[in-house]
């Protein structure tokens, strides 16, 4: 997701420092080139070596090293980065950045950087909520920078409270969501639903189907990487809800579709990927099921229309995808869906062929409109949904 864009990881001379050699791994694997910068106190905690034979490159902290290659190395280096991410931060480099002091190559360096900044402030307790602190990370969100909270636990000093660094596997996400896609979905707020729906037959038993809800929380982590406002309406699923997305948890069909209805009006674009089980027991828990010689009577009614609502209700310039599974022609029961829906765009899969459906990493969809047929190779869910967004973005143009 990184492939091509050059991330430049601050370390400083806290105890946290060890963990920036995940990060940097992370990050090389996530296919970023990576330029290590060190403090001279961070050696104290890391050897420079470490994040030379993860990164390929050689780790710098000296301004004025004589053994460069041509250019003002801290100048370069800014100019090269797509994004940097200081982690962990002391208490001491958040008040030299806080107050333009570059008096060592990791914040001259981030001085002369354009690009978007994300600081990882990690300390003791006491060190974190000084007011001294707490104004300079003021400072630094004025700037413009990303402020990571950090996280609450026990940390090495013996205390136990705010100040611990998140692990290497959230703060990854920060740098995909400043540098790595374009921020072509600014300023947009998205709706996606997710996931199966669960319709309960007696305490013990349920309807449901067998969404992963895969593709919903892909296509939710995509429009939020792409600059996008998202709010995530999802059923029950073994995901981990994506990050800076506004999760709300359902259960049943009636609470996703009281979830959307409630936030459909001010959305600009609706994606509707979750599998709403169509029936529910018709009745009162007791009432609804008939047990006798081993046979269970159930009586079923259908499920609020979730599209349907939503076609209806559609204001002015809000676009409308859906998506329908089908295992027999495909192409002319989801027209009739788009149509009938009154849907802008209907991303229709076919569960018959492999590598498509419910529980796969990967999809392979029709993305069908009034005027248009556009079958998608086998893919990636993450890129299925990607391609999803480039046809809704370009079809919100028109
Ligand atoms: C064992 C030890 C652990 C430390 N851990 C932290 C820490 O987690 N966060 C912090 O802000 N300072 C910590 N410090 C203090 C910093 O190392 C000290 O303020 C130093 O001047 C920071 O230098 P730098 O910001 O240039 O890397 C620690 C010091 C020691 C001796």
């Amino acid at each position: 997701m990184l492939k091509g864009k050059t991330v430049l990881l601050g370390i400083t001379g806290g105890i946290a420092a060890y963990k920036s050699a995940s990060l940097a791994s992370l990050l090389v694997k996530a296919g970023a080139n990576v330029r290590a910068l060190m403090t001279e106190n961070a050696k104290n905690f890391i050897n420079p070596i470490t994040f030379e034979a993860l990164t390929g490159h050689k780790c710098v902290s000296d301004t004025f090293d004589r053994n460069f290659e041509f250019q003002v190395e801290h100048v370069a280096l800014a100019k090269e980065a797509d994004a940097v991410i200081i982690a962990p931060a002391t208490a001491n480099v958040i008040a030299k950045l806080a107050h333009g002091i570059a008096d060592d190559m990791l914040t001259t360096t981030v001085l002369a950087c354009r690009c978007p900044k994300i600081i990882v402030p990690a300390m003791n307790t006491a060190m974190y909520e000084n007011p001294v602190t707490q104004d300079n990370i003021e400072w630094l969100r004025h700037y413009g920078m990303e402020i990571v909270r950090p996280a609450n636990g026990h940390l090495a000093c013996g205390d136990t409270g705010a100040g611990k660094m998140p692990e290497p596997e959230s703060l990854i996400e920060y740098v995909y969501k400043s540098s790595a896609f374009p921020k072509d979905m600014e300023g947009m707020k998205v709706l996606v639903t997710a996931g199966p729906t669960q319709e309960g037959i007696d305490p013990v038993r349920y309807i449901t189907n067998h969404s992963s809800g895969k593709m919903g929380y892909s296509i939710a982590r995509v429009c939020m990487l792409r600059g996008a406002s998202v709010t995530l309406v999802t059923g029950k699923t073994a995901l981990k809800p994506p990050m800076f997305v506004d999760v709300v948890p359902v259960v049943t069909a009636k609470d996703m579709y009281e979830a959307v209805v409630l936030r459909s009006g001010e959305m600009d674009i609706i994606i509707k990927a979750a599998a709403v089980a169509d029936y529910r027991p018709r009745y009162a828990a007791e009432e609804k099921v008939k047990k006798s010689d081993g046979q269970m009577t159930i009586e079923l009614e259908r499920t609020d229309d979730i599209l349907g609502y939503l076609g209806a209700h559609k204001k002015a310039g809000q676009f409308l995808c859906g998506f329908s599974m089908e295992t027999e022609n495909m192409i002319e029961n989801s027209r009739i869906k788009l149509e009938k829906k009154h849907l802008d765009l209907i991303v229709a899969n076919n569960l018959k062929v492999q590598g498509a459906g419910f529980e796969t990493d990967t999809n392979v969809v029709t993305l069908i409109g009034t005027d248009i047929q556009e079958e998608l190779p086998i893919m990636e869910k993450e890129k299925v949904a990607g391609c999803i967004i480039d046809r809704i973005l370009k079809m919100k143009e028109t």
